[in-house]
């Protein structure tokens, strides 16, 4: 019997063993790979993140920090997930169950089940490589397996480990009309956050987008880095932890700031995806791998076309009337606009919207500015051969209103304090059912009355103070999640029944920004600062995660020390639109402007879709020069923007990137102001890409006067 005993373990344990040992998991782009084994005692780990190697290296590769690290056991790092269980153990021990793979267009996701041996609470990492594009995303889901509910007091979408030997992070810090401005500071040891708890915005400090370079900082073509985004348009949070080893972890998720959140039996929590790029070239390559990814994955329409806009704010803001507004037609058309947006200002009534204190939420033409309703607008810019579009704020509420009057429990506040306005007005209780309702028919309602409304620019002019929804009752710690996820709900029913009206998100400039926002939204507003120098930094700063195609850049009359022609310059970096009164151009600036949309619209394929080039960082010099490359190399546009640079500065050649070294360009300056010639004397010849790439350009062959600029094309012959 003992003999019989013996024989049979003897045959099962190796067997046992093989059917627990399980190979490496790996998650791979076309120069990139994530690697997780199982430990012996199926804890998973990241063994490997960086470039890809042979396969026989990275079988190597085994050992490494636990993947997904939870708290209340023995990790004493930042947890990326806590939890409290329903018989109040605030412990969670998550063991690898099993993994599997499957395959969309152009991309694979791997899922890997893990699971608390005791209490059965189920985690699953997913992984989405997207191979031609080096980005992966990456999030996770939480299942509650108890019968009662449990509490996460943390809920990361992904952390991720680095060892090296410095830790360099590049930040995009700022405030309203100063967004993005981009600060690169090397980690020391402890814990540094970013993080915003705006509720609905997030550029107080901050855009929720980092690098991490590794072993000092990378520049734009050379060093190792990551470079991440979190989908979420509301509260984030990272933590970058240095430890006493010098190994760094990354977390990336929702801020958990006043956000436990209840999860029901059965219930699963999704966290946001994390988006994130691994680099061996510097952050250009960087950036260029999230715009492709963008273009191709991300973005509503991202690889389509986009409206040249006239808006009418800064022209007219809330004081205009019916005549006015066909005017603004007639002027967009004379500069070539392909549409006009109409801003803030068109409805209420009992409370007319004459400024910022009233009339928000009653979403109906003010008669005595529109006696003809909008529907006589829609009609009239399309018979003008423009395109009509539309402002809202279907979000918020100025107590000065009829529906602030007949729902003030659709309100957040608090009870019991005093309300808190932030611009005269208050944000909506957006995870009630019956407002998410509201703010759907809002959009729908004006969609489906006026078939031909061909544009809206959807605002949000405050952050959450005094947060608390009468609505969600004794589970106020959900808002800030809830909040974001009924945004999600109400845009998605909205693109279910107009899958296709351009929207441009804005939030009082660019207080939203992020990828998943972009799902559902064509383009964003970066700031309300559209200083021609100002706007060199701030797209600047974008540009690092964002392509072009996304980024609304308005001509306006800020900066009016600046010429026409420099603010175009600027504008055609991005989305070129125009926020100003033609009716106050000299008939040479209406003759630029019109030939300058007409360029643009000739470039804008190339500008939307091709790759970018940082060159010359405003950071470094008193200047900035970028390009954008088509993907064939056939055709590329070139940016000088000379900012503040002194009478005597030299600048040296600028090399470009990104061309075909035997193919041979023709350099033409464009979008010069009529009637002037080049001073560029490379002007009209034509050089291979070798040397353009190698010696490169003088691109201030004169004198460097301060906010000048110049663009060139460069066409393969
Ligand atoms: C803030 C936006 O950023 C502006 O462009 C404009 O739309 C105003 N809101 C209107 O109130």
């Amino acid at each position: 019997m003992k003999n019989l005993l013996s024989l049979l373990l003897a045959g099962l344990v190796p067997l046992l063993l093989r059917a627990q040992t399980v190979g490496p998991i790996t998650v791979e782009t076309r120069n990139s790979v994530l690697q997780l084994t199982v430990s012996g005692n199926k804890r998973l780990l990241q063994s490997y993140l960086g470039t890809k190697l042979p396969a026989t290296e990275l079988a190597a590769m085994s050992g490494g920090r636990e993947a997904y690290l939870t708290a209340g056991m023995e990790n004493q790092f930042e947890p990326a997930i806590r939890m409290v269980h329903a018989d109040g153990n605030p412990s969670l021990d998550l063991r690898y169950v099993s993994h599997k793979s499957s395959g969309a267009a152009g991309s694979q996701t791997t899922s890997i089940l893990l699971r608390d041996p005791v209490y059965g609470t189920e985690v699953t990492l997913y992984y989405t490589a997207y191979e031609n594009e080096d980005v992966i995303k990456a999030w996770t889901e939480i299942r509650n397996t108890e019968k009662k509910p449990v509490l996460l007091t943390q809920y990361a979408s992904a952390q991720l480990h680095f060892n090296a030997g410095e830790y360099w992070l590049t930040q995009f810090h700022g405030d309203w009309a100063r967004e993005v401005q981009l600060v690169e500071e090397k980690l020391t040891n402890g814990i540094k956050t970013l993080e915003s708890k705006l509720g609905t915005r997030t550029n107080f400090y901050q855009t929720q987008t980092f690098i991490v370079s590794l072993n000092g900082p990378s520049t734009e073509t050379s060093g190792e880095l990551i470079a991440g985004s979190l989908a979420w348009t509301g509260n984030y949070q990272y933590t970058f932890e240095v430890d006493q080893r010098e190994g760094l972890r990354v977390r990336s998720g929702i801020n958990p700031f006043a956000s436990e959140y209840h999860l029901q039996p059965n219930e699963t929590f999704r966290t946001p995806d994390f988006i994130f790029t691994f680099s061996a070239q510097g952050k250009g390559q960087a950036s260029r791998n999230l715009h492709r990814w963008a273009r191709n994955y991300a973005v509503l329409d991202g690889n389509g076309s986009r409206y040249v806009l006239l808006n009418n704010w800064e022209a007219t803001h809330t004081n205009f009337n019916e005549q006015r507004l066909v005017e603004l037609f007639d002027e967009g058309r004379k500069i070539g606009a392909d549409l006009f947006l109409l801003d803030d200002g068109w409805f209420g009534n009992k409370y007319p919207r004459n400024d910022d204190k009233a009339g928000l939420g009653d979403w109906q033409e003010d008669r005595s500015k529109l006696p003809s309703g909008i529907g006589y607008l829609v009609k009239e810019a399309k018979q003008k051969g423009i395109g009509f579009g539309i402002w809202l704020e279907p979000e918020m509420v100025n107590p000065k209103s009829e529906l602030y009057e007949k729902h003030p429990d659709w309100i957040l506040k608090l009870p019991n304090r005093e309300e808190n306005y932030g611009r005269n007005q208050l944000v909506l209780d957006l995870v009630n059912p019956a407002v998410q309702d509201f703010v759907f028919s809002v959009v729908d309602d004006l969609l489906t009355k006026h078939p031909d409304l061909a544009f809206i620019k959807w605002d949000c002019n405050r952050s959450m103070t005094n947060a608390y929804s009468p609505y969600l009752k004794e589970k106020q710690s959900h808002l800030y999640v809830d909040y974001t996820r009924s945004l999600y709900k109400i845009m998605q029913r909205i693109r279910a029944r107009h899958p296709k009206v351009p929207i441009m998100l804005c939030a009082g400039g660019g207080g939203r920004t992020d990828y998943e926002a972009l799902k559902y939204f064509t383009e964003f507003w970066p700031s309300d600062n559209t200083d021609g120098l100002e706007r060199i930094f701030i797209q600047w700063g974008y540009s690092y995660f964002f392509p072009a195609i996304t980024m609304s850049a308005h001509v306006t009359s800020m900066g009016k020390n600046q010429s026409l022609k420099f603010r175009t310059d600027v504008a055609m970096m991005g989305k070129l639109g125009y926020d100003i009164r033609v009716n106050s151009f000299t008939p040479e600036e209406v003759a630029f402007s019109r030939e300058a949309v007409a360029t643009y619209k000739r470039l804008s394929d190339v500008i939307w879709k091709g790759d970018l080039y940082r060159l010359v960082s405003p950071y470094d010099e008193p200047r900035a020069v970028l390009m954008y490359a088509s993907e064939d190399k056939r055709h590329a546009v070139l940016y000088h923007y000379l900012t503040t640079p002194r009478r005597k500065d030299m600048f040296g050649r600028v090399k470009l990137q990104g061309l075909d070294p035997a193919a041979r360009y023709r350099l033409r300056e464009v979008n010069l102001i009529p009637g002037t010639r080049s001073t560029q004397p490379d002007n009209n010849k034509v050089f291979t890409g070798e040397h353009l790439m190698t010696i490169g350009l003088n691109l201030a062959p004169g004198r460097a006067n301060p906010l000048t600029s110049n663009i060139y094309e460069l066409v393969a012959e």
